[in-house]
């Protein structure tokens, strides 16, 4: 009698742990959320890392829908080369991580006003440009840009290359980069 009773007990103890095991974490989990806010009102909003979110009906239950045309501009500051590797009149181009994940390219010049922090992509279509001579030059239709401002110097390019703040401190150059 006693061995039916321990060995029903360590049974039932058994089915309780796997039990515990398989659904122990989702059965105390909150309802599926958007940063802690449940999605009950039609129409509601919320902004989570810049993106807006609208709670919506769909197929008869309300959920979180990012909202159209809301994503907002995304800025990050990256220590994007060392001061001691870019010597005065030089220019680097460097892989820098981008505000919505990635890479992007960048171009750094130094002058004596400072340090030009530029988009490594021609604004014609995109191609990278590379520092040939004085000027930067995009290989694909040859538009040539200024290195210290990303000016236009020869076209087909009309618009100046993108231009970032870029500041020295503690033996780095700081690029604050944005997603735009
Ligand atoms: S993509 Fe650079 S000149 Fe056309």
């Amino acid at each position: 009698m006693i061995e039916k009773t321990s060995r029903r007990s360590f049974l039932s103890a058994t089915v309780a742990s796997f039990a515990w095991l398989i659904v122990g974490d989702r059965a105390s989990a909150q309802p599926a959320n958007l940063a802690g806010t449940s999605c009950k009102v039609k129409g509601r909003e919320r902004t989570v890392d810049g993106v807006t979110f609208i709670c919506r009906n769909a197929k008869g239950k309300l959920v979180w829908r990012r909202k159209p045309g809301t994503a907002q501009e995304k800025i990050t500051t990256v220590r994007a080369l060392e001061s001691a590797d870019l010597e005065l009149g030089k220019t680097k181009v460097v892989e820098v991580p981008a505000p919505n994940g990635g890479t992007t390219g960048l171009v750094l010049t130094r002058t004596e006003a400072g340090i030009t922090a530029l988009r490594v992509n021609c604004t014609h279509a995109g191609f990278p440009v590379a520092r040939v001579g004085k000027v930067l030059e995009c290989e694909l239709h040859g538009s040539q840009f200024e290195p210290a401002t990303g000016a236009v110097v020869t076209g087909p390019a009309v618009r100046p290359l993108t231009r970032y703040d870029a500041t020295e401190s503690n033996g780095g150059i700081y690029v604050t980069i944005t997603s735009k």
